[in-house]
């Protein structure tokens, strides 16, 4: 059973991601890691407490992180996951406050205080990842591997040719998919393919507190897709990511040299994937190709039921 930690920027789909990795026997929840991204630091903490608090798992620790990207100007998504970041569901405010440490702290004394290696999943931009690299070198080899949601083979969200969390920070980006360590990159081209529709959200609201809870998150959610891409349905990218640690055989990967555009505008936070090997690149990170989405969204709708 691995051990995990989440970084996120709750955010709708981290929510969720968070609540699949709680009702899933085959994952370790560590703690939680936030970073700026969805929208600011202080409102992606919250948020992550106040998802844990509704489901009632104050003993799972949250530490905030990164309030801003290594160089670039912070930027946030309030367009597509509203004001609070978690916009749709009635929340109370959080319970509690974040643990005392850094998030980059935290997560040193998590896998420093264990003889088994901790996966990192990181569903937000990757300035937490990139800053936890750089203060502690020492712990590299106590990571067993980086599955992060971020990036695209294809098209992007945020510019056509970038993902959010990659154009966010890319030079965070750089250096986690130069580590040396075993990154799995869950981009769009598989998360697109595996859209939440109404039939999901259905079952969900009638399983429980926490089906609910994600049956409001997708209500305000779902609007933006429809009014940008025409969707009848939402993308819970980071849940991809989530349920990938849970079962690899949802996803195909392919062993690829993956280049971080840390450029200008046009072109920053584009991830150049040298997908079939044509230019020679050295394979540095494992991209997603495909995903049995429907296989997917019954673990999905299956292991937040459980959570009741
Ligand atoms: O591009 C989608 C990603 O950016 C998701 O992780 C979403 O939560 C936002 O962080
Ligand atoms: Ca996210």
């Amino acid at each position: 059973m691995p051990a995990i930690i989440l970084d996120c920027d709750p955010g709708h789909d981290d929510a969720i991601a968070l609540l699949l990795a709680l009702g899933s026997p085959e994952v370790n929840l560590l703690g939680v890691t936030t970073v700026s991204g969805n929208q600011t630091l202080e409102k992606t903490t919250a948020n992550a407490i106040r998802v844990l608090d509704h489901v009632n798992r104050k003993d799972v620790p949250v530490a905030a992180g990164a309030s801003r990207p290594l160089v670039r100007e912070r930027r946030t998504a309030g367009e597509v996951h509203g004001e609070t970041g978690l916009d749709g569901p009635d929340l109370p405010p959080p319970s509690r406050e974040p643990e005392p440490q850094h998030a980059i702290d935290w997560i040193a004394q998590a896998i420093a205080a264990r003889a088994q290696r901790v996966t990192l999943v990181p569903t937000g931009p990757l300035t937490n990842i990139a800053l936890f690299l750089a203060r502690y070198p020492e712990l590299e080899s106590k990571i067993e591997r980086i599955v992060l949601m971020g990036g695209a083979i294809g098209e992007g969200n945020t510019t056509p040719s970038a993902e959010f969390n990659i154009w966010v920070d890319p030079e965070a980006a750089h250096r986690v998919f130069h580590s040396g360590i075993d990154v799995t990159m869950v981009g769009l081209d598989v998360t697109h393919q595996a859209l939440m529709a109404p039939d999901h959200v259905g079952r969900l609201a009638a399983a429980g507190k926490a089906g609910k809870l994600v049956a409001d998150l997708y209500s305000f959610y779902s609007r933006f897709h429809a009014r940008r891409y025409g969707w009848h349905g939402a993308p819970v990218h980071d849940a991809v990511a989530m349920g990938h640690v849970i079962d690899r055989t949802l996803l195909r990967t392919s062993h690829c040299g993956v280049e971080i555009d840390t450029g200008p505008e046009l072109s920053r936070g584009r991830t150049h994937v040298d997908v079939k090997g044509a230019m020679g690149w050295e394979p540095n990170c494992h991209v997603a190709v495909g995903i049995e989405a429907e296989r997917f969204l019954e673990l999905l709708i299956t292991r937040i039921s459980r959570l009741g």
